[in-house]
C-alpha cells in the first residue's frame, strides 16, 4: 500500500506520521481521532502557488474550506499565503475568528442569507461569488444602504459535467448553481452587474465537478467561457479582469486512482488560458483557483479502535470500530473508497479479508467493504488513510455520538486544535420539557 506524505512504519511496526507514532497519539488522545499531516498540506499549498509563480501568472489559490473548516486549518492556509474560499456564515465566522485577512476571503453559495451578506459587507471580504438574480439584487441593495462597494464575480455553469475520468457536455443547465451560460442567464446577469453602482465586476467563475482526474473538462469550459468573453467584450465592452475555475482536483484514495499532479492541472490550464486570450486579443486574467480535497483530503487519517467481530459464515467478517458515519459519511452518503492498515501491526502481512463496520444504528454504516487486514483483534487501531476532506467537515452527531478530536502533528510534534465532544456538549443547546427534580 502506498502511503501518503510524511506517513511511514516505523520500527517498532507502528505506522508513523509527521514524525508521531499513532500508537501512541491513540494512548494521548483516544479514539477515534482526526490525525493531519500538516507538511503535506504545505507541500500541497505551495507545489499550487510556485506552479503559478513560475508561469507568471497572477493568481490566487483560494483553499476551499468547506472541505476542513477549523481555526487552525484557516490560519495554517494563512501561513502558506493562501486565500479562503467560505460558503456560509459559519465558514465565514471560523475566518475572522482565525484573523484570517478578510480580503483575501471569497464568499460562495446559492441561497446566502441577509444576515451573511451583512456581516460579509460589514467585515470588507474580498469578493462574493454571486450565484443567482436574487442576490445580486440584494447584494446591490445592500451595500447601497451601507454605502460600499463590494468586488463580485458572477458564477456561471458552461453546461459541463466533470467527474473523474469523464466530462459531459450538457448543453444545458440543469445545475442549482450559478447563471447558464448557454441559455442567456449570465448575458442578463452580466448587464446588470455592470449598471450596479455598488457592485464591482471582476470577472467570472464555474466550479465543474469534482475529483476530476483530467484536465479536458476545465479546457473545455476556459474554451467555453472565453467564446463568451469574447462576445461580452464586442458588445458589452466588458473584460474580464479574473477568471476563477473552481476546484475538484482529484486526489488518491485507493490504488484505482490515479491522479496527475497540481502542477499538471494548473500548467494545461493556464496553457489554454493564455490561448484563448491570445486568440481574441484580450489581457490575460488572473487565474483564481479553488481547491479543497486536492489540499488536505490525502494529508488526514482517522484512527479508530478496533471492537467487535461478527462472522456470517461463508459470506463475511464483519469487524466494527468506534466511529462510522457520524465521523466519516462519505462511504453513506456515496460510497466512497478508502484504505486502510491496522496501525499496530503495520508490518504484518494481510491474513484475511473483513469488511469495516461503523458502530451507528444504520445497516449502510458500512466504512471499507473487503479490506485485506493481518489477523486483528479488539483493541488494534485501524488507520483510514485519505479521511482529510469532508470527513470532519461533514461530520455529526447521529446517534449523539460526540465528534472525534483533530491533531495535527508535524515534525515530531502533535498539537491537538479540536477538542473531542462530550455527553454534555450532546445535550447543551437541549431545553427540558419540565425541569429534572435531582433525587
Ligand atoms: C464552488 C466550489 N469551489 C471549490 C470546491 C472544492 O472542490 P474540491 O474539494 O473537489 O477541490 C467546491 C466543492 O464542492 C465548490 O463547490
Amino acid at each position: 500500500m502506498q502511503l501518503h506524505g510524511t506517513a511511514k512504519v516505523n520500527n517498532r511496526g507502528h505506522l508513523e506520521i509527521g514524525g508521531m507514532d499513532t500508537v501512541a497519539l491513540v494512548e494521548q488522545f483516544g479514539t477515534p481521532l482526526y490525525v493531519y499531516d500538516v507538511a503535506l498540506i504545505r507541500e500541497r499549498a505551495q507545489s499550487f502557488k510556485k506552479t503559478f509563480e513560475t508561469l507568471g501568472v497572477k493568481a490566487q489559490v483560494a483553499y476551499a474550506s468547506k472541505a476542513f473548516s477549523t481555526v487552525a486549518m484557516v490560519q495554517l492556509a494563512d501561513e502558506e499565503g493562501l486565500s479562503l474560499d467560505v460558503v456560509s456564515g459559519g465558514e465565514l465566522f471560523t475566518a475572522l475568528s482565525a484573523g484570517f485577512p478578510a480580503e483575501k476571503i471569497h464568499f460562495h453559495g446559492n441561497n446566502k442569507s441577509l444576515e451573511e451578506l451583512d456581516m460579509a459587507i460589514e467585515k470588507e471580504i474580498g469578493c462574493f461569488v454571486v450565484d443567482n438574480f436574487y442576490e445580486l439584487e440584494l447584494l446591490d441593495e445592500l451595500c447601497r444602504a451601507r454605502e460600499k462597494v463590494v468586488n463580485i464575480l458572477l458564477r456561471v455553469t458552461p453546461g459541463i459535467e466533470a467527474h473523474t475520468h469523464d466530462y459531459i457536455l450538457t448543453g444545458q443547465d440543469d445545475s442549482k448553481f450559478g447563471f447558464g451560460l448557454l441559455n442567456g442567464q449570465a448575458d442578463e446577469a452580466i448587464s446588470i452587474a455592470m449598471s450596479a453602482k455598488n457592485l464591482n465586476l471582476l470577472g467570472v467563475h464555474c466550479h465543474i465537478g469534482s475529483q476530476i482526474f483530467e484536465t479536458t473538462g476545465f479546457l473545455v469550459a476556459a474554451k467555453k467561457i472565453f467564446e463568451k468573453l469574447k462576445e461580452w467584450k464586442d458588445e458589452k465592452s466588458f473584460e474580464a479582469k479574473v477568471l476563477n475555475l473552481g476546484g475538484g482536483f482529484g486526489i488518491r484514495y485507493t490504488s484505482e486512482d490515479d491522479p496527475i499532479p497540481a502542477s499538471q492541472y494548473v500548467e494545461e490550464i493556464i496553457g489554454e488560458v493564455r490561448k484563448h486570450a491570445d486568440r481574441y486579443q484580450m489581457t490575460m486574467p488572473e487565474i483564481w483557483i479553488e481547491p479543497g480535497r486536492s489540499m488536505v483530503g490525502d494529508a488526514g487519517t482517522t484512527l479508530y479502535r478496533v471492537g467487535s467481530r461478527k462472522e456470517v459464515p461463508n459470506v463475511r467478517q464483519y469487524l466494527a470500530v468506534d466511529g462510522g458515519m457520524s465521523d466519516n459519511l462519505r462511504p453513506a452518503l456515496y460510497q466512497a473508497k478508502y484504505e486502510a492498515i491496522l496501525a499496530n501491526k503495520a508490518l504484518e502481512e494481510p491474513e484475511e479479508t473483513v469488511s469495516i463496520a461503523g458502530k451507528c444504528c444504520e445497516s449502510g454504516d458500512m466504512l471499507i467493504w473487503d479490506l485485506p487486514l493481518p489477523k486483528s483483534e479488539s483493541a488494534d487501531i485501524l488507520a483510514v488513510f485519505c479521511t482529510g476532506a469532508y470527513g470532519y467537515s461533514m461530520a455529526n452527531n447521529y446517534n449523539r455520538i460526540p465528534r472525534p478530536p483533530v491533531v495535527f502533528v508535524e515534525n515530531g510534534k502533535a498539537r491537538l486544535v479540536v477538542k473531542r465532544e462530550s455527553y454534555e456538549d450532546m445535550v447543551r443547546l437541549d431545553l427540558p420539557l419540565k425541569e429534572i427534580i435531582k433525587k
